[in-house]
């Protein structure tokens, strides 16, 4: 399956000269979203995965369907004031001010493997700061999974270290 053909390009989006890759073709067919989960899940299927946790939002569209294929738990990574209990955090830079994550602190066992998952990588911004997150939680990064990898604006070299995983690179 072609899955390049559900994902839509849209100019100009969230600004000026910024081409978006848009995944709602692929969510709204159910046989590509499933094959996208499958495939993903499948890169893991023999590697040592105990959890699977992602960063709001759309992170959370394939690490859900991810963790129940895996038969793993799913750690939400969230922004602050979302979660209920006691937090870990880490802040980060962005472009433009900052922003920050948040897990509960009985979330991630010690030394857990936990595999990371988006929709997209990007700058590796996100990711980069999931995975420290993660760490600083006291867990393991078993790797670090992607629907879709932008190659050019290199956010696997700002992953150096960990393992990453695209399904499309574009
Ligand atoms: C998008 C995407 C990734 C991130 C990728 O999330 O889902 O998490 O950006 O970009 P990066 O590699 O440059 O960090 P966004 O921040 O738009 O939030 P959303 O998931 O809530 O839409």
């Amino acid at each position: 399956m072609d899955l390049r053909s559900y994902i839509r390009d849209v100019p100009d989006f969230p600004k000026p000269g910024i081409l978006f890759k848009d995944i709602t073709p692929l969510l709204a067919d159910p046989s590509a979203y499933a094959y996208a989960v499958a495939k993903l899940a499948a890169h893991y299927a023999t590697r040592p995965v105990d959890a699977i946790a992602a960063a709001e939002a759309r992170g959370f569209l394939f690490a859900a369907p991810m963790a129940l294929e895996l038969r793993k738990p799913l750690i939400p990574l969230r922004k602050p004031g979302k979660l209920p209990f006691q937090t870990h955090s880490y802040k980060y830079d962005l472009e433009y001010g900052s922003a920050e994550l948040q897990v509960h602190i009985d979330a991630i066992a010690p030394h857990a493997q936990v595999l990371l998952v988006d929709d997209v990588l990007a700058t590796g911004g996100t990711m980069a700061a999931a995975c420290k997150l993660v760490e600083q939680a006291g867990g393991k990064v078993a790797g670090c999974a992607f629907l879709l990898e932008l190659t050019h604006l290199q956010g696997r070299e700002r992953l150096a270290g960990y393992d990453c995983f695209s399904l499309i690179q574009c």
